[in-house]
Order: structure tokens, then sequence, then C-alpha cells
């Protein structure tokens, strides 16, 4: 029950827990001491040979002694809180070190409702395993041995039949471990995937609500909770059931413990005063031992959210080691890159180059692949086979920092932060003016948002929710532009836009490309005409690549794409 890695990792912990242990230690004693003091007294008292001075001394001592109990049991606690806040702070620093280290790709290893699971409620369970249940087994194995000397030296044959006793309770702790340990890792497993649901049902709340599909949702959640219930309720009966059988074997044996104590005073093997002791002290025999067993459950529990946060903490970081930098103004290079969702192969033998200073263009089919290339390129999706390469250093060698520094991706979902239009361009770069934030603006035919008397101050809603999702669109935009990196990728950056607009914007876009690296994913055939180089995607792999004119001269699906959405466009007009 004592997990040694746990302890390992916990460092200064692990002082605390010898402190708490020690004052309890040191409880004991006095314990001990007061009811020596008083036993004595009472055998004088039924002798007839004490007096009013020997009442006095005995409460003084009993009192000094409770006083003095009751200071080391604050500080016994006060050790226990310390070491849980030690653990507490350790754990939570070593998950989010972790996330950091795994940066975008942590999804791969990690589904984010289960992370926030094991590190807060997670995490406070392992602070009662050490603050409470550490300290105690520590406890209730010093305490028996003390008590042992103490009542052997009364009388060793009762002494021995408590100690014998005593291993029972770990004994019938270890008996329903086995089964315990499974028990809790459903629970635990059961936990996490109903935070799970409830966390993607309150993200997807409105349109559960707008499809009708809330009241099949609530009864999805309702069957899961169901279970949980069941499964919570299988837990508390196997505590309880445990509790019972230590309670049995706690009290059966303090109850032998007073039995022998009796038996060997009337065969006049020990005094009075020496039976009362063994009587009053043969219960502290397996009060720590029980107190223990039941801790020892929500030492399960935390062992089990242990195993959950090691699991978490040991997915081996891709390329760990020092990182380096990205290698400003080189082609980025997919030198035979396939990578698969599970079993399914979504990228097949990739290889494609992104020259600098030029506009590629990646078109194929909705979901043929085009923006898992770009999440491979921005290292959300780690676990693929072959390479990427930059100026010819993996990209897996690159600090995170640095890709992201160096790749800007813009999406048609990017987020807007609530605060002013002046905040979520800032988080662009440093040091930005209030021309440069008007001019971008401009480019990309935003400046209707700044029209009023607030100017770049003007208030953002959460999500951007009181902006269109054009305006919210060509923000995203304008903060890509301030970032000013040399390599950009827009993934369908200008889905949401009106023609006009998109036109301004894709100008932009080609004129950024004569000084940078930019990779554009369209539907919108018309966009990529003038692109340097288009690559086709169908079904995960390149089917095609060339400039707009190659291509559309060779028959193949850019040329059919090509014409059946320009017959379209020309039929709408
Ligand atoms: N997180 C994911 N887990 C499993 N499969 C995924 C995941 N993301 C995407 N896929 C699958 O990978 C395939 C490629 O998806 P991707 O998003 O790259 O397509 P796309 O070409 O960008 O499509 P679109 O033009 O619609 O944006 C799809 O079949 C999709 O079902
Ligand atoms: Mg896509």
């Amino acid at each position: 029950m004592v997990n040694k890695r746990l302890i390992n990792e916990m460092g200064s912990a692990k002082k605390y827990i010898f402190v708490n242990v020690f004052f309890q230690w040191l409880s004991l004693l006095l314990n001990i001491t007061a009811i020596s003091r008083l036993t004595s007294y009472i055998q004088a008292v039924y002798y007839g040979n004490t007096g009013y001075d020997g009442l006095v001394r005995v409460v003084a001592v009993v009192a000094v002694c409770m006083a003095a109990r009751y200071l080391f049991t604050i500080r016994a606690s006060r050790a226990g809180f310390r070491s849980g806040e030690k653990v507490k702070q350790t754990l939570r620093e070593k998950i989010y070190k972790k996330l950091l280290s795994l940066g975008p790709s942590y999804g791969e290893s990690v589904k984010t409702a289960q992370l926030v699971q094991i590190a807060v409620e997670g995490v406070d369970q392992l602070d009662t395993y050490f603050s409470a249940y550490l300290p105690r087994l520590f406890y209730a194995m010093a305490s028996p041995l003390t008590l042992f000397l103490v009542i052997g030296w009364i009388d060793i044959s009762v002494a021995v039949v408590l100690l014998i006793c005593v291993p029972l309770i770990p004994v019938s702790i270890v008996a329903v471990q086995r089964w315990a340990k499974k028990l809790l890792s459903k629970y635990w497993g059961q936990y996490t995937d109903m935070g799970d649901t409830f966390l993607e049902n309150l993200q997807g709340m409105t349109t559960l609500k707008i499809y009708g599909a809330d009241e099949m949702k609530n009864q999805e959640m309702n069957r899961q909770a169901e279970k949980f219930r069941k499964i919570t309720m299988r837990v508390l009966t196997m505590q309880l059931n445990s509790i019972s059988v230590m309670d049995l074997v706690a009290y059966g044996g303090a109850t032998t413990g007073v039995i022998l104590a009796l038996k060997s005073y009337f065969a006049g093997n020990i005094t009075l005063a020496g039976c009362l002791m063994i009587i009053l002290l043969s219960a502290e025999f397996f009060i720590p031992m029980r107190q223990l067993g039941s801790f020892f459950h929500i030492a399960m529990n935390g062992m089990a959210a242990a195993d959950k946060i090691f699991d978490f903490l040991d997915v081996t970081v891709s390329g760990r080691g020092e990182k380096g930098n990205y290698p400003s103004g080189a082609d980025i290079v997919f030198h035979d890159v396939s990578f698969s969702y599970g079993d399914r192969k979504i990228l097949k033998d990739i290889n494609m180059t992104f020259a600098k200073n030029s506009l590629t263009a990646i078109v194929g089919t909705s979901g043929s692949g085009k923006s898992t290339i770009a999440s491979l390129i921005m290292g959300r999706n780690k676990s693929y086979s072959g390479q990427i390469t930059a100026g010819g250093k993996n990209f897996k060698d690159i600090d995170e920092g640095q890709i992201f520094e160096n790749i800007t991706y813009v999406s048609h979902g990017d987020y807007i932060f609530k605060g002013t239009i002046r905040d979520n361009l800032a988080m662009a770069a440093n040091e930005l003016t209030e021309k440069q934030m008007f001019d971008v603006l401009k480019s990309v035919n935003l400046m209707e948002i700044v029209d009023g008397e607030k100017g770049l101050d003007t208030p953002i809603d959460e999500r951007g929710e009181n902006l269109s999702g054009g305006q919210r669109q060509r923000l995203a935009l304008a903060r890509a532009i301030l970032h000013d990196s040399p390599v950009y990728i827009f993934d369908e950056a200008t889905s949401n836009i009106d023609v006009e607009s998109e036109n301004i914007i894709m100008e932009h876009i080609f004129r950024l490309a004569k000084e940078k690296t930019v990779i554009l994913i369209s539907h919108r055939l018309a966009n990529v005409v003038g692109a340097d180089r288009i690559y086709t995607l169908e079904d995960g792999r390149i089917s095609q690549c060339g400039t707009h004119i190659s291509l559309l001269n060779t028959r193949g699906v850019y040329s059919r794409l090509f014409n059946s959405q320009s017959a379209l466009e020309n039929y709408c007009l």
C-alpha cells in the first residue's frame, strides 16, 4: 500500500510525513505516561496507601500530558497539511510541465476533460494520501511496537498475543486490495468518461437545443450517471464490508487483551495497576491500525488516481532533449510522410515542397487530408512516419515555441478573445503602433468595426460573439498578418467572407507570398489560380502537382473540380 515512486517523487513532503509521525508517537508516549500514573494511583487508592498529595500529583501529571498532547497533535496535523500542500504543488507543477512539453499534440495522449480531472480531483485524492494515510501507516507500525515494549514489560505473554493480532488488520486489507484495485480503476475510468461527456454536451448545448437532441443527450448522460452511481455504491459497499471486518479484528483483539490481562491478574502474575494499564492500552494497540483501515480506501482511491497521473506523466515526448531554432527563410519539405488516426490512414507517402517566397496551394475534396497536413506542420500531431524538414532540419528537433513564432496558422475557426479589438491585435506582436493596427484592419476591409467612438477600444465579447462570422474571420486574419512570421498557413481562412472582402484579402495573401512562405488551403479554386505551385490531394495522396495552367491542361481532379466550380459560379452570376 505504499507507492514507492509516488513517495520518491514527492521530495520534501517526506520530511513532513516524518515530523507528523514523530509528533503522533510523542503523543502516544504522553498517553502511556498519563495512563501509567493514573493506574498506579488507582492501585494506591485501592490498597489505601495514598492521600490528597497523590491525587494532586496525578492530576498535575495527567493535565501536563494532555496539554502537551494537544500541542503535539496540532504540530502533527500542521505537518500533515504541509505535506499535502507540497504534494499538490509538486504534482500540479509536474502535470503542467508535462502538458507544456507535449505542446499542441497533447490531445494525442489525453483528453482535455480527463486531464482536468486528474489535475484537480486526482491530485486532491493524493493530498489525503500524503497528509492522512501515509503518516497513519507509519504510526500504525510504530505504535504497536512501542506498546509491545510497554505491555511486554508488564506481561510478555499478553503483549505477544496482542502483537500477533495486530497484523490481522493489514492482512484483511491486503485481502480486499486486489479486488478493490480493479474496482477503483473502473470507478475512475467511468468518472473521467462522465466528465468528458458532460463537458462536450455543455459546449454543444446550443446545437443540441437547435436539433432538439438535448433530451436524448440528457438520457444518455443519465444512463452514464446511473452506471457511475452503481459503481460508486459498489465501492462504498466494499469499503463498508472491509471496515466491518477490521472492526471485528480490532475489537476482538482488544477484548482478548482485556481477558488475558484479567486472567493474569487473578492468577497473581501482574499487579492491579499492570492489569488496568493493559486494559486501557490494549485498545490503543489496535486503534491506529483500525484508523489506517478506514483511510485505506482513500489511499486506494489516491493510488488509482496516481496511476492515471503517472500514465500521463510517462507519455513519451518524441525527440526529447535540447531543441533547435527554426531555420528561417528555408523551404518546408515533406519526405514520404504518412499519418493515421487510429487504424485509418489519412496521409499516404506525401512528398511535397513549400518553397520560400512563394505561394503553394493545397486543394482537394473535403476530407482528403488538407488540414491534417497543416496540423502536422504545426505539431498538433506528431505520430507520423517519414520526415518534415525546414532547411534540412527535422521538425521534431525544432523547439515548439520556435514553430509558433515562425509559422502562423490561420483558419476559419480562430479564437477571438473577450476584451477589445486592440487586445486581440496586440497579442500578435510586441509594441505594435496604432497606425500598424489601423493599416492592417484597412487591408482586411475591417474599418467598419473601429468606426465608432471607441475605435480600437471597441469591446469584444467572449469568442467575438458581438461580431459577424465574416468580421470575426477578418479580425483573425488581421491579427495573423500582424504576427509577421516567415511562414503562413491559410486554411480556408476566407471561407466565411463576402467576395469583395475575399478578393482584397487574397490580394494581401499573394503580396505576402512575395517575401514569405505561404501555404494556402482553399476549396475555392478561383483563389489558387495565381499560386506558384498547386498540389491536389485525393484520398490522402498527392495526385497532381503544378501551376494552374499546367494542371488545367492535364486531365485530372484539378481540371474537373475547377471546371465544375467555374460553371457553378458563372451559373450563379
Ligand atoms: N481528430 C481526428 N480524429 C480522427 N480522424 C480525424 C480527425 N481529424 C480529421 N480526421 C479525419 O481525417 C481525414 C482528413 O481530415 P482533414 O481535416 O485533413 O480534411 P480536409 O481535407 O481538411 O477537409 P476539409 O476540406 O473538409 O477541411 C478526414 O477523413 C477526417 O475524418
Ligand atoms: Mg480542412
